[in-house]
C-alpha cells in the first residue's frame, strides 16, 4: 500500500532520531553529539554516533548510517514503508493509503492469504504434538529422544501430523480455506484420477515431525517434514515447494530465531540441517542457520549480511561436507563477507558433536579448530602435494583463485602475504599469480562484454577506435576536449600493480572498488557535497568550477558516477545538492548513496591510509583558498589518471602492433606521445615528480 508523499514528509518532519533510537538503545549526551554502544555490531566502548541537528546516525564501528527511517528499518529488519509506519504510530500521524490497482490488491491478498493458511497449518501440526495421542506418543516422544526441550519445541513451532491422508485438508476445509488455497501453499496436493474415477486430493505432509520454516520477520512460509520410520522409498525430509511466499534460495533456516545473536555476536554461523540448528541454539549457541533443503546461494549470503560480515561455515567432516564447504567458500568471499570454516570430526555433524561434548566444549572447538579460507584449502592441499612441487603451484593458484573472488583490492593484498607464508614462496610470486589470474578474468568479461555488444549493435565499431589525434602541442584547455573521449569503460578494480582489470559488472553499486582514481572521485564527490555553494571567487561557485572542469568525463566508479550525473542533473536546474539532498530519498532510494552522503560528510572524517598513500588532506578547508586549491588539485589527479588510463591502453595497443599497419602503429605512437605530454604537463601542475 503506497502512502502519499506528503504523509511521508510529514512523517519524516515529525520524527526525532534521538527519540526514535533512544527506543532501543540508550544514549548519551557527548559536546553536541550522542553516543552509544553500537546497537548493530558487538562493542565495548561506544562507536555509535548521533547527530540531533542533522538528524542523522552514524557508527563508526561498523559503518552503519542513516537517518531515523534507515535506523527503524535496520533494527527492526523490515522495508521502507513498514518503517515509516511504524513511525507513524509513534508520533500519530495518520496515513490515508492510496487507492490501489487490482493487481496490487490481488497479489497482497494472495501472499496474504498464504500466510494465514501457513500459519493455521502450523498450529494444527503443533496441537496434534502437544494434544493427540499418536503426537505424543510417536511425535513428541522422538523429539525427546533428540533432547529437545519444550521452550525449544516451542521456540521452533514445531509440530507433528498425522499418519493420515486428509486430516490437514479436512480441517482446513471445515474452516474455510478452499481446497486452491491449501494446494497453493503446498498443503496438499491433487492428482487426476484415473479414468472415470475423482480427482484425489490429499495433504503433502503425512506421519511427520514438522519443522515450520519462518521468513526474517517470523512468519512461516513453508514446512520441512522429517520421516520417523524407516521406508527407503520416502525421502528423510520433505520440504514444501517453491510457493508465492517460499522460494528456498532466498530463506535460511532459523535466521528469525538467530538474528539477534547474530548480530550481537558478530558472527553467523552456517549449517547444514534444521537439526543443528536447533540443538546449538538449545545449548545456547543461538547465533546459526541452515541452507536447509538447498545448497547455499548467493542471496541467502546477502540475507546473513545484513546482519554481520562474519560467517563460520560448520560442516560435517565427510567427502560431501568439504565439498559443500568449497562451494560455500568462493560465494562467501564474493560477498564481500569474512569467512571461517570448521569441519566435524569424521561421522559427526553440529547437532550430534554438540550432544555429545556439551556446549562448551562445542564453542571451544569451533575456537580452536575453525580455519580461515587460507588455511582451509592449504592444509589440504600441503597433506597431498607432499614434497611434489607441481602439486604445491596447483594449491598456491587454487588458493589465489578464492582471494580474486575478494571485491576489496586492500584486503586481498593482505592475504598474497599469508599465502606466502603458508605456502613459503614469495610474496611477489603470490602477487603475479593474483594478477594473472585477475587479468584472465578480465579478458572474460571482456569477451563476454564484446560479444553481448555484437549481439545487441552488430554494426558499431569499438569506441577506443574514434578516439582520433589533434596535431600540435596540447595546451591545458586542449586537455578536456581530449579525456572527452574515453570515458564509457565499464569501472575497474585494482589489482596489485599497474594493471587493473575490470572484473566487477557496472550495475553492482554496493560494493567498494579501491582504484587509486576511485580515492579522487570520492575526493571530487565530498568536496561537490560539503562546499558545492561557496564561492572559490566571486560569482564562481566549487560546484560550477568542478563541474566545468569535469565537463562531460565520466566517473570510473559507479556509485561516484551516479552522485556526480545527480549534481549535473540538479546544476542545470540551477540547484546544488547537499548531503540532506542524498538523506531525505528525494533524489535517490540507494541507501548506498545515502551511506556514502553520511560518510563524506561526518565531521570525524577518516583518513585512512588508502586516503594518505592517494595524497587526499582535508585539514583545514574552511578557507577559501585551501578549498580552491583542493579543488583544483582534485581535478587536475582525475585529469591525469584519465590520461594515465588511456596511455595504458595504447602501450598494450603498441605491444599488439606487430600484426597492424605501419600507419596504424605510428598513429599509436603519436596518440601516446600526446598523451604523455599532457600527463607531463599536469604533473608539472602538480609539482609531482615524474619518474620515467
Ligand atoms: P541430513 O541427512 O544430514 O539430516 O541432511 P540431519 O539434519 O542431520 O537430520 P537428522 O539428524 O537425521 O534428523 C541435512 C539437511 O539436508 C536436508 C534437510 O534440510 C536436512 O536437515 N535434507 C536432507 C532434505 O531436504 N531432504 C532429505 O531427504 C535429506
Ligand atoms: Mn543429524
Amino acid at each position: 500500500m503506497r502512502i502519499p508523499e506528503e504523509t511521508v514528509e510529514r512523517i519524516r518532519q515529525s520524527a526525532d532520531i534521538l527519540e526514535v533510537i533512544n527506543d532501543f538503545v540508550s544514549l548519551k549526551k557527548r559536546g553536541s553529539n550522542y553516543i552509544a554502544c553500537c546497537p548493530f555490531h558487538n562493542e565495548k566502548t561506544p562507536s555509535f554516533n548521533v547527530n540531533p541537528s542533522r538528524q542523522i546516525y552514524k557508527c563508526f564501528g561498523c559503518g552503519k548510517a542513516g537517518d531515523a527511517v534507515r535506523f527503524v528499518m535496520d533494527i527492526e529488519n523490515i522495508g521502507y514503508g513498514e518503517a515509516l509506519r511504524y513511525l507513524a504510530k509513534k508520533y500519530g500521524v495518520e496515513i490515508e493509503e492510496q487507492e490501489q490497482t487490482p493487481e496490487d490488491l490481488l497479489r497482497q491478498n494472495e501472499r496474504e492469504s498464504l500466510l494465514i493458511v501457513l500459519n493455521f497449518a502450523k498450529t494444527f501440526f503443533q496441537e496434534t504434538l502437544l494434544n493427540s495421542d499418536e503426537g505424543k506418543s510417536i511425535g513428541l516422544s522422538y523429539f525427546r529422544e533428540r533432547g529437545f526441550s519444550n521452550p525449544t519445541i516451542e521456540a521452533f513451532e514445531l509440530g507433528y501430523t498425522l499418519d493420515q491422508w486428509d486430516v490437514l485438508l479436512k480441517e482446513g476445509q471445515r474452516r474455510g480455506y478452499s481446497v486452491e488455497l491449501l494446494e497453493k501453499a503446498g498443503l496438499v496436493l491433487s492428482k487426476e484420477g484415473a479414468e472415470g474415477k475423482d480427482r484425489k486430493i490429499f495433504d503433502r505432509f503425512r506421519g511427520r515431525v514438522m519443522f515450520p520454516i519462518h521468513n526474517v520477520s517470523g512468519r512461516v512460509i513453508a514446512f520441512g517434514a522429517r520421516i520417523l520410520k524407516t521406508d527407503k522409498n520416502q525421502p528423510k525430509y520433505l520440504n514444501s515447494p517453491e510457493t508465492t511466499v517460499y522460494h528456498k534460495s532466498q530463506v535460511l533456516y532459523g535466521i528469525y530465531q538467530a538474528k539477534q545473536t547474530i548480530r550481537q555476536e558478530d558472527v553467523c554461523y552456517l549449517t547444514e540441517g534444521y537439526t543443528d540448528v536447533i540443538s546449538l541454539h538449545q545449548a545456547g549457541i543461538k547465533n546459526v542457520v541452515a541452507s536447509s533443503g538447498t545448497s547455499l546461494t548467493t542471496e541467502q549470503i546477502r540475507l546473513i549480511s545484513r546482519f554481520t560480515p562474519n560467517v563460520t561455515i560448520l560442516y560435517d567432516g565427510d567427502a560431501a561436507g568439504i565439498k559443500a564447504a568449497l562451494r560455500g567458500l568462493d560465494m562467501v568471499l564474493e560477498e564481500g563477507l569474512n569467512l571461517r570454516l570448521l569441519l566435524l570430526p569424521d561421522g559427526e555433524d553440529p547437532d550430534s558433536y554438540v550432544h555429545k561434548v556439551g556446549a562448551e566444549a562445542f564453542k571451544s572447538y569451533i575456537q580452536t579448530h575453525s580455519q580461515d579460507f587460507i588455511d582451509f584449502k592449504a592444509s589440504r592441499w600441503l597433506t597431498e602435494a607432499g614434497d611434489n612441487p607441481l602439486k604445491r603451484a596447483e594449491g598456491i593458484s587454487d588458493v589465489c583463485a578464492s582471494i580474486t573472488k575478494i571485491p576489496d583490492p586492500l584486503k586481498r593484498q593482505t592475504l598474497s602475504q599469508r599465502v606466502a607464508q603458508v605456502f613459503h614462496v614469495s610474496e611477489q610470486s603470490v602477487i603475479s599469480e593474483i594478477n594473472r589470474l585477475l587479468r584472465k578474468q578480465q579478458d572474460q568479461h571482456k569477451k563476454d562484454y564484446e560479444r553481448q555488444q555484437q549481439r545487441s549493435s552488430p554494426n558499431k565499431t569499438s569506441a577506443n577506435s574514434s578516439n582520433t589525434l589533434t596535431a600540435g602541442e596540447p595546451s591545458l584547455d586542449d586537455i578536456n576536449a581530449l579525456l572527452d573521449g574515453f570515458s564509457e569503460e565499464a569501472p575497474e578494480m585494482a589489482g596489485f600493480g599497474d594493471t587493473a582489470p575490470p572484473v566487477q559488472s557496472s550495475a553492482n553499486l554496493s560494493k567498494a572498488v579501491r582504484t587509486p582514481i576511485s580515492y579522487q572521485e570520492e575526493e571530487c564527490i565530498r568536496l561537490l557535497m560539503n562546499y558545492g555553494a561557496r564561492e572559490l571567487e566571486p560569482g564562481i561557485s566549487l560546484c560550477q568550477y568542478v563541474l566545468d572542469e569535469l565537463h562531460e568525463i565520466e566517473f570510473q566508479t559507479a556509485p561516484y558516477n551516479v552522485m556526480l550525473a545527480l549534481f549535473r542533473e540538479a546544476y542545470s536546474r540551477g540547484e546544488i545538492l547537499t548531503a540532506n539532498d542524498f538523506l531525505n530519498r528525494k533524489i535517490t532510494d540507494e541507501t548506498d548513496l545515502q551511506n556514502r552522503a553520511i560518510h563524506l560528510t561526518t565531521p570525524r572524517y577518516e583518513i585512512s591510509e588508502g586516503w594518505l598513500k592517494h595524497e587526499i588532506f582535508v585539514p583545514s578547508e574552511e578557507e577559501i583558498s585551501i578549498l580552491a586549491d583542493a579543488a583544483y588539485r582534485n581535478i587536475l589527479r582525475i585529469k591525469k589518471m584519465m590520461a594515465e588510463k588511456r596511455m595504458g591502453e595504447l602501450q598494450q595497443l603498441m605491444r599488439e602492433s606487430r600484426n597492424k599497419s605501419p600507419e596504424e602503429a605510428d598513429q599509436i605512437l603519436l596518440e601516446f606521445m600526446h598523451y604523455k605530454r599532457i600527463d607531463m604537463q599536469i604533473s608539472g601542475l602538480l609539482g609531482t615528480v615524474i619518474s620515467g
